[in-house]
């Protein structure tokens, strides 16, 4: 499985590479917002370009960076899709564009759903596209048609959503069980989809049923059991902010372990090292 770093802070970036296990990055304007406020709060100033150059150039050459669309209509997303891609890949030729799925964005009387309009056409125009804020397997059907190199399944914010069906509060990191919670005899459900994780798994098995080349970005990750069964249902790649990167290293009894190989060192094998 590929680990992309769903992050825009170049710190976090950078560390994470210098790891060895990061194949690439995602970013939202969630992302951007936190990470520029990252930056400010240390007094460090810059342009967005030069923001966006310098990540793009941390990032390398062939780790993907996922940089997103902020309009709704085609024209803005097909229009802004070009502009970041011109501006920005020849920096270190590793963008791809982020289009929502299906912005339902209502403006004049009009509601707009030109998500796969634009994948189409961005295909046509060679311009890679991550399809966003997918959250049920038919949208990622019908954006893997559409031409989209990735398909992104919010997993954590259907947990979220199954969650919220029921009034349960919760902490964003919390585990949402993988084969669902069962309430009053029944499994919690959206459309027959009963956590994240399963949804990110009916989109593996239609794409497979007909072998699709686009592949899954599982998105939207909240903790580090999470990835270990996203891995187990085979995603092709899971963008994971680096909070749960590091926990996904950590183990009690690798800490406990370390702390007593370091108390058992005798000083003639310390000796060595000298
Ligand atoms: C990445 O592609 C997504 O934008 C991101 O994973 C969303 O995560 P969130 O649901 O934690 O905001």
């Amino acid at each position: 499985m590929k680990i992309f770093i769903d992050s825009a802070n170049i710190d976090e970036i950078k560390e994470a590479i210098s790891w060895g296990i990061v194949d690439g990055v995602t970013t939202n304007p969630s992302l951007i917002k936190k990470a520029v406020e990252y930056f400010k709060n240390q007094g460090i100033s810059f342009t967005m370009e030069e923001y966006i150059e310098k990540l793009l150039k941390v990032a390398g050459k062939g780790r993907w960076v996922s940089l997103e669309v902020i309009g709704n209509t085609e024209d803005d997303m097909l229009g802004e899709a070009e502009t970041l891609f011109a501006k920005f890949n020849n920096i270190s030729n590793n963008v791809i564009i982020k289009i929502p799925v299906n912005p339902e964005i209502e403006e004049n009387g009009t509601k707009h759903f030109d998500g796969l309009k634009v994948i189409k056409k961005l295909k046509e125009k060679n311009i890679p596209v991550n399809c966003t804020l997918i959250m049920s397997s038919n949208q990622a059907l019908l954006a893997a048609k559409a031409g989209a190199k990735y398909v992104s399944p919010f997993a954590g914010r259907i947990d979220d959503f199954l969650r919220k069906k029921i009034g349960m509060t919760f902490e964003k990191e919390d585990y949402y069980p993988e084969e669902g919670l069962v309430i009053d005899e029944k499994v919690l459900n959206d459309d027959g989809i009963v956590s994240g994780v399963d949804l990110v798994a009916s989109i593996k098995e239609i794409l497979d049923n007909f072998n699709f080349d686009t592949e899954i970005i599982a998105a939207s990750v909240r903790n580090a059991r999470q990835v270990r069964e996203l891995a187990e249902v085979g995603v092709h790649i899971a963008t994971i902010p680096f909070s749960v990167i590091k926990d996904m290293v950590k183990h009690p009894k690798t800490f406990e372990g370390m702390i007593n190989f370091m108390k058992d060192t005798i000083p003639e094998y310390r000796e060595i090292f000298k």
